[in-house]
């Protein structure tokens, strides 16, 4: 019976493709303001800077390719049933190859129906700006992304990923966004968590803390894991 590998990833997994961190310093919410670009009210005050934000984010985005951690994640499906939760709205982990990604914070490059939340569209690579006159469909159209005070939608199935992992693991995030943060405590007793970052937050005990890049780290990881496969 194949092993169920859980791994969370956050804004470290895409920084050796060139994606911009939140946090670490040159980080994106040094360069904006982070309730005017990323929350309900700054897109209620400002919706034009809020697409312009996160259609300069598709651009970055389209420059950038997955690098060997991204990879190295999608190698370990082939020992282990492998789930991501991703924090990152980037597709980086699909273009990989990775079968089961569920993001916590939406996607870049899909946008919703302003008046209806199930009417999700995805743009393409030739027309990735959008404006708060945008019309598709028939409807006006927001990022499909969580907000600061949104609530996350896919948490609970989160949850339930990782209560049924056999093994957990966390890249590159600083931990300090809740509810993503929490995962960590949905873990049974006694499984193997593992933390890739080359600047790690503090973690409880026993946790296996790899100080490292995500490149590096999946490739060290990769060689744990397979004993205990
Ligand atoms: N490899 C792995 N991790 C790295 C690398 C790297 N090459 N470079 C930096 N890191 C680590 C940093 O040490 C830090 O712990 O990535 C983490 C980035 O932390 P943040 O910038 O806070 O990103 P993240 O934790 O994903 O932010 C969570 O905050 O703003 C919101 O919605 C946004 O999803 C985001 C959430």
């Amino acid at each position: 019976m194949r092993k169920k590998l859980v791994i969370s990833t956050g804004a470290g997994m895409s920084a050796e493709s060139g994606i911009s961190t939140f946090r670490d310093s040159g980080g994106l919410w040094e360069q904006y303001p982070v309730m005017d670009v990323a929350s309900a009210e700054g897109f209620e005050r400002n919706p034009a800077l809020v697409h312009n934000f996160y259609n300069a984010r598709r651009h970055d985005l389209m420059k950038a390719q997955p690098n060997a951690g991204h990879k190295g994640l999608v190698k370990l499906e082939e020992w282990f049933d492998t789930y991501i939760i991703t924090q990152n709205v980037d597709d980086l982990h699909e273009r990989a190859g990775s079968k089961h990604v569920l993001h916590l914070h939406g996607e870049l490059m899909k946008v919703r129906a302003i008046d209806n939340d199930t009417q999700i569209y995805e743009l393409e690579s030739d027309s990735l700006d959008t404006t708060p006159d945008t019309i598709i469909n028939g409807h006006h159209v927001r990022p499909h992304i969580v907000f600061f005070q949104e609530a996350v939608p896919c948490f609970e199935p989160a949850t339930k990923l990782v209560s049924q992992a056999d093994i957990f693991v966390i890249i590159g995030t600083s931990l300090n966004v809740y509810p993503a943060a929490g995962l960590l405590h949905y873990v049974r007793p006694g499984v193997p968590v593992f933390y890739i970052d080359p600047n790690p937050a503090s973690v409880p005990p026993g946790v296996t803390v790899l100080k490292t890049g995500a490149g590096k780290g999946v490739e060290e990881l990769t060689k744990i894991l397979v004993a205990l496969k």
